[in-house]
């Protein structure tokens, strides 16, 4: 009797184990779809490269699109990754406004969306599950806070600053504007003469540094750029007119690329504002944890330092980006 029953419970271990691979129990690889802004700066390739390998170091199956930095081609990525059912769907937004339509599609097709690196402006906050990125009020802040210091052994009456702005309606175009503008707004004598986007990009830069330039003459102190491209673009209009980056114009910038190490080495940039791309691991750890149904943090902050040029030949071996 008792060696019958043994039998039995061994032919049901045995079923058990012989599950043929791919039923319930074996685990299928997570789809992501990623709408990415497009490759409009340094910047923008080191946060690519990081999302795509760390896809890949997760067993992520990524499918990946550019936007070339236009909100119309993201709408229509993430709608194309709604029809394709993906699992997860994470997008870095060219602009802040405009996305309630999109983004109330996703949640009817109960597919999660993680926001990364740029801000989104929606009322509904349960239409994404979690934001990943730095802040950008914080970023304009520390550049505002440089300025502030740098100011102290100027003499000038009063410090002309230019401001290249990033692309208009983006996250990190208002938010470093506001937090560099909060910050300087506490010494009269800094006043910016002249603002206008650059969208970015090295070549904007340099082109509306010319216009700049042509228009204010010598009466610039500070250029103030949004990002290390514009700035890097600006330098060279800096340079065409017969000035010193750097030293006839101080050029306070943000992201923190090889580019501006190097021009910080060079003496021509005076500070960069760190902005880390390096998102990739926390995004794939992020869709994982929401596709296994566990809880994620709504805003995961990334740790940024300021770099400035006195700093740039001891950091430059250790950057880890571009
Ligand atoms: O959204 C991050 C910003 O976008 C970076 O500062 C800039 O370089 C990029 O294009």
């Amino acid at each position: 009797m008792q060696i019958r029953r043994r039998r039995f419970n061994a032919a049901l271990v045995l079923s058990v184990l012989l599950q043929p691979v791919g039923s319930t129990f074996a685990a299928t690889p997570l789809v992501m779809g990623f709408a990415q802004v497009g490759a409009e700066s340094e910047w923008r390739s080191a946060n690519t490269k990081s999302i795509k390998e760390s896809a890949q170091k997760n067993g992520v199956i990524l499918k990946f699109t550019d936007a070339q930095q236009r909100q119309e081609n993201q709408v229509k990525a993430i709608r194309s990754f709604i029809a394709q059912k993906v699992d997860v769907i994470a997008f870095s937004p060219v602009v802040e406004s405009g996305w309630e339509t999109v983004l109330r599609e996703a949640k009817a097709a109960k597919i999660p969306v993680i926001i990364t690196d740029r801000a989104v402006n929606v009322t509904d906050s349960s239409l994404f599950a979690a934001f990943i990125g730095s802040d950008f009020v914080e970023e304009g802040r520390r550049a505002g806070t440089w300025l502030l210091e740098r100011a102290k052994k100027m003499p000038n009456a009063t410090v002309n600053i230019v401001e290249l702005q990033g692309t208009v309606g983006s996250a990190p175009a208002i938010d470093r504007k506001a937090g560099f503008e909060q910050v300087i707004a506490t010494n009269p004598r800094l006043k910016i003469i002249r603002s206008q986007t650059g969208d970015f990009t090295r070549a904007k830069g340099k082109e509306v540094m010319e216009a700049f330039l042509k228009s204010e003459g010598k009466n610039i102190q500070v250029l103030y750029a949004h990002n290390d491209d514009m700035a890097l673009g600006a330098i060279q209009a800096i340079e065409e007119v017969g000035l010193r980056p750097g030293v006839d114009i101080l050029v306070i910038s943000v992201d923190g690329v090889k580019g501006a190490f190097e021009a910080m080495v060079a003496g021509k940039i005076n500070v960069t504002v760190e902005c880390n791309p390096l998102l990739g691991a926390q995004l794939m750890q992020t869709a994982l944890d929401i596709h296994a149904g566990k809880a994620v943090p709504r805003r995961i902050t990334i740790a940024e330092r300021v770099f400035p040029a006195e700093s740039a030949a001891q950091e430059l071996p250790n950057r880890k980006y571009y």
